[in-house]
């Protein structure tokens, strides 16, 4: 891969940023190292779906939702990059097009589908040339609300995120922003359209914040639990509404799912921080998977944390990758709530099919002998009936463009259910907190005493 030319882009769109451009420049090494990994990938399948087009769910929301916050979605709108329709309209149109992949086969539309409310329902996403990614694709809907992007909140704004699955090699394939822009640039019908929204011809930074203004239109709210909110008794079930206690209460949800644990958050359902709960954990020894991470990205460099994210087995590192803490080992966002039932399957790996397997995750505890673990993960001693009342809050997170399409999902889920519960352990569940290792790490790669003095 042509690193100098990542080089480049790195120093058009962060000019200013003296560390970063530094960063960038020094991603050669790792860059290379991964391309091996990404050649040797086992995971191949035979190309990427269809891309999907832009219909009426793809359209800029209305603000007036119940339930949406109207200053916050105000507030998320930075000064350098106002609002306008047609910038909005270019980036719609960029979101849905192929071109901007190094083949012309894969969009943003193909992982972020709005006819399954902007995820590919998949439990990792397929890029170019059919390779398979480490990740989940998380739905683009109330990301603006985000205060950091990806699963390890690895990208601060939306305009950062959305060059990097350009140039991911399991993405859109680009060896550079720089080319996706130049495909881009060579369509008159994309010329004309940048002239007048930017004042110039197609570049890294302008097609970036094209697709950022579009997300910023995609505010997800009007949901049945949003008029229950606003005093409408009727709107959610008896089973809903004893969810919601639940998980203000006993199933402990609201402490990461909420802004504060102090008040109820009817809704944002995060607390913009990352946590260790115990996914990726039993299939990776992440205490040998962090060494090895410490050696190949001592760089600090988003590009190549990007890719070791994507395509590696790193990836199962979470936030450690960005931060180097050991306390961060294995730790990921807490991701938004709304829509989660049509966002299936779940948590970073994608690794659980339906909400009761997540509830039985969380109500057994798992992951308890990994010393990394949050400390608010414990077993819940939740009864099935309480499980079920908490599946369906979640459910009524549904906004109203996804009522059909979310009852159609909750009769799956619930069919899955009845013959599969591979992450039930009732005894786990109502047993006692076990006790938790200490964290200890020590990497045979370089001992303390090889560090030079
Ligand atoms: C091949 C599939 C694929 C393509 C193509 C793709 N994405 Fe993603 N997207 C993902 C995956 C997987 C993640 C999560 C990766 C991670 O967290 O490390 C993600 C994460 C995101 C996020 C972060 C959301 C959050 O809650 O943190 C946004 C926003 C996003 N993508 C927008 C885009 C845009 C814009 C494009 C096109 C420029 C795009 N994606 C192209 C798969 C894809
Ligand atoms: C200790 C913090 C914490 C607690 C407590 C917690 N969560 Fe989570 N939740 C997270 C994090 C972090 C993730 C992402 C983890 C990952 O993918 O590795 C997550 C992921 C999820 C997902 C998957 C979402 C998706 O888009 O894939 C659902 C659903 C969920 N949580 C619901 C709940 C419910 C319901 C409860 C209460 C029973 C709960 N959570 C308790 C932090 C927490």
């Amino acid at each position: 891969m042509p690193v100098g030319s990542q080089i480049r882009f790195c120093t058009t769109l962060l000019a200013g940023a003296a560390a970063l451009t530094f960063a960038c420049a020094i991603a050669e090494e790792a860059s290379r190292n991964l391309e091996a990994t990404v050649e040797a990938s086992p995971q191949m399948s035979a190309k990427p779906p269809a891309i999907p087009a832009a219909g009426p769910l793809a359209e800029p929301k209305s603000l007036k939702q119940v339930g949406l916050p109207v200053e916050a979605t105000r507030a998320a709108v930075p000064a350098d990059n106002p609002q306008t329709p047609e910038k909005i309209a270019l980036g719609q149109k960029l979101f849905f097009d192929g071109r901007l992949s190094v083949d012309g086969t894969v969009a943003c539309s193909t992982c972020h589908d709005p006819a399954r409310a902007f995820t590919d329902g998949r439990p990792a996403s397929i890029g170019v040339k059919g390779r398979v990614g480490q990740r989940n694709a998380p739905t683009v809907l109330n990301a603006l609300y985000n205060k950091t992007q990806f699963w390890d909140g690895r990208a601060k704004t939306l305009e950062e995120q959305a060059a990097l699955p350009i140039t991911n090699p399991s993405e859109m394939g680009q060896p550079n922003v720089d080319a996706a822009v130049a495909q881009i640039a060579a369509l008159p019908e994309y010329q004309q359209v940048f002239r007048s929204v930017f004042g110039h011809p197609p570049s890294g930074p302008d097609l970036v914040r094209a697709i950022a203004s579009y997300e910023r239109t995609q505010f997800s709210f009007d949901s049945p639990f949003d008029h229950f909110i606003a005093g409408d008794k009727n709107a959610i079930s008896e089973s809903a509404k004893r969810g919601w206690e639940l998980f203000n209460t006993r199933a402990r949800c609201n402490k990461c799912h909420a802004l504060t644990e102090e008040k109820r958050d009817a809704t944002y359902f995060t607390d913009n921080d990352f946590h260790n709960i115990g996914i990726g954990i039993i299939r990776h020894d992440v205490v040998a998977l962090a060494c090895q991470a410490e050696q190949l990205i001592n760089s600090g460099n988003t590009i190549a944390v990007d890719q070791a994210a994507i395509q590696t087995n790193m990836s199962a590192l979470g936030r450690f990758l960005i931060t180097k803490k050991d306390a961060d080992i294995a730790s990921f966002k807490t991701p938004d709530l709304r829509n989660v039932l049509i966002t299936a399957p779940y948590f970073h790996d994608g690794s659980q099919e339906t909400l009761w397997d997540v509830m039985d995750h969380y109500n057994k505890g798992d992951g308890i002998h990994n010393p990394y673990l949050d400390a608010d993960m414990q077993p819940l001693a939740l009864s099935e009936g309480e499980i079920d009342d908490v599946v369906a809050l979640l459910a009524t997170l549904t906004s109203a463009q996804y009522t059909e399409h979310g009852v159609k999902e909750l009769a799956r889920q619930r069919e899955l259910s009845r013959t599969n519960r591979s992450q039930r352990d009732t005894a786990r569940a109502f047993g006692p907190k076990p006790t938790q290792p200490k964290p200890s790490r020590s990497c045979v790669t370089t001992p303390p005493e090889a560090t030079p003095k």
